[in-house]
């Protein structure tokens, strides 16, 4: 039999040893380290992205603790065939609530059913699928909620976390949003332009009602003080992409968009940052972060790409990013996930799309919607440097 080895990178150590004062940097508190370590552990996570560097290193030693082999039985390409014969069943049976994806860490496929409400023919339908795709042999987790879980990002709950309410005049990457009509909260993403528009980009279900893009919807700021206008929702779509586009040509003149994302525990924010080649660098292992308006700037591990959501409304939404522990609430939606380069400044991966509370052994988990996913799908060019309003 043929093994192939396959590579973790594993960051779950001295957690405990490390609370030191409670606004610590949250790579800081991911990884449970000082502040004033984060740009030497950045750079040797930095040098284990490079899995072909690692191996030719001859102090191989000092990564030690960062490191996991294992003996693998299930290779990339059977994997990726057993993925396609699973997403196509899923389109033909429609199971209900389910979240699927190739994870390193089992060797395997995963499928999460969720705990949605099935009705009785749901249940069936479930059920044919699980036995339809048993011949690839996927694990298969039923997660059971916790007290109290929240299985959508999007609702307008009470709002959690603290230290709102700083009066700007700025609009931040990262910042609370509404969509007045629907009174729906989301976070601010990042901004995007075509040749002839400047959009704020968000998720595609922060438009509540998933009526597209005729519509009159307006969304405004939402943590400022005096609510003041973004722009107009010009798309919006949940499948395959759950993303929306808000034009900002009539934003309120009390308003500067600013491509920096807001750190909310701080007046001060983080610059965004795009590394020389313009691609997010795509490790399992390796953190990403998001920004949101519930629980600001929090950090997790990359634990699945490219993995599918059979939403409780009958569509797929593909190409997500599984990223595991990362911190996020009702309100967090939209918002930028990225990497840090270093001690404040980023490179953009995508935008929050929701997150899995309930129990099962992958989750909690967030899933997001990949940066260049959002650009090709509308012709689209990322804006790292200021916006001058017209
Ligand atoms: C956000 O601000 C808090 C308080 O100053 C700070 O401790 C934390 O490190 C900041 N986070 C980032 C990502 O800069
Ligand atoms: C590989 O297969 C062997 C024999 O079936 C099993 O004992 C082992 O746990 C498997 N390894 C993985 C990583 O699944
Ligand atoms: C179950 O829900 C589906 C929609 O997902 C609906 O079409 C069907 O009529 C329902 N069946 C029963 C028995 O309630
Ligand atoms: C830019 O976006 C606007 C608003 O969605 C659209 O009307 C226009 O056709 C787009 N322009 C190009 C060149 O794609
Ligand atoms: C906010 O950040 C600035 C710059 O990093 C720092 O000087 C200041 O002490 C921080 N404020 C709080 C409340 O942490």
């Amino acid at each position: 039999m043929k093994y192939i080895y396959f590579l973790l990178i594993l960051f779950t150590f001295q957690r405990h040893l490390m609370v030191i004062h409670a606004q610590e940097h949250p790579l800081a508190e991911l990884w449970g380290i000082q502040d004033h370590e984060i740009p030497s552990y950045l750079s040797r996570e930095a040098n284990l992205i490079e899995v072909l560097e690692i191996l030719s290193i001859p102090e191989v030693k000092q990564y030690e603790q960062f490191l996991d082999f294992r003996k693998a039985n299930n290779s990339l390409a059977y994997l990726k065939s057993s993925f396609n014969e699973i997403t196509k069943l899923a389109k033909q049976n429609n199971p209900l609530g389910i979240f699927v994806s190739i994870f390193p860490k089992f060797n395997n496929i995963v499928i999460v059913v969720d705990n949605y409400g099935r009705n009785v023919s749901e249940e069936e339908d479930l059920e044919e699928y699980i036995r339809s795709v048993s011949q690839y042999k996927p694990e298969v987790f039923f997660a059971d909620y916790p007290s109290n879980s929240l299985n959508s990002l999007t609702s307008s709950h009470t709002k959690r976390g603290c230290c709102f309410g700083k009066i700007t005049e700025r609009i931040f990457c990262g910042q609370g949003i509404i969509n007045e009509f629907d009174g729906n909260i989301c976070s601010a993403g990042f901004f995007a332009k075509n040749q002839s528009h400047t959009f704020l980009v968000t998720a595609g279900h922060c438009n509540k009602n998933y009526h597209g893009s005729g519509s009159e919807k307006k969304f405004f700021t939402f943590e400022i003080t005096k609510r003041e206008l973004i722009g107009k929702l010009v798309y919006s779509s949940t499948a395959p992409h759950d993303i929306a586009l808000i034009d900002i040509e009539q934003m309120s003149k009390h308003l500067r968009p600013s491509t920096g994302i807001i750190n909310v525990s701080n007046v001060s924010y983080v610059e965004l940052f795009i590394n020389d080649d313009g691609m997010p660098v795509f490790t399992h292992g390796a953190h990403l972060c998001k920004a949101g308006y519930s629980s600001s700037v929090t950090c997790g591990y990359t634990e699945a790409f490219n993995g599918f959501y059979l939403s409780g409304l009958f569509e797929i939404r593909e190409n997500y990013i599984f990223v595991d522990i990362m911190k996020s609430f009702g309100g967090d939606s939209g918002g930028p996930v990225f990497a840090f380069t270093d001690l404040n400044r980023v490179t953009l991966n995508g935008i929050l799309s929701g997150s899995l509370k309930d129990r099962s052994p992958v989750s909690p988990f967030n899933y997001i919607v990949p940066l260049e996913i959002i650009l090709k799908d509308n012709n689209l060019n990322l804006i790292t440097d200021p916006i001058v309003p017209q």
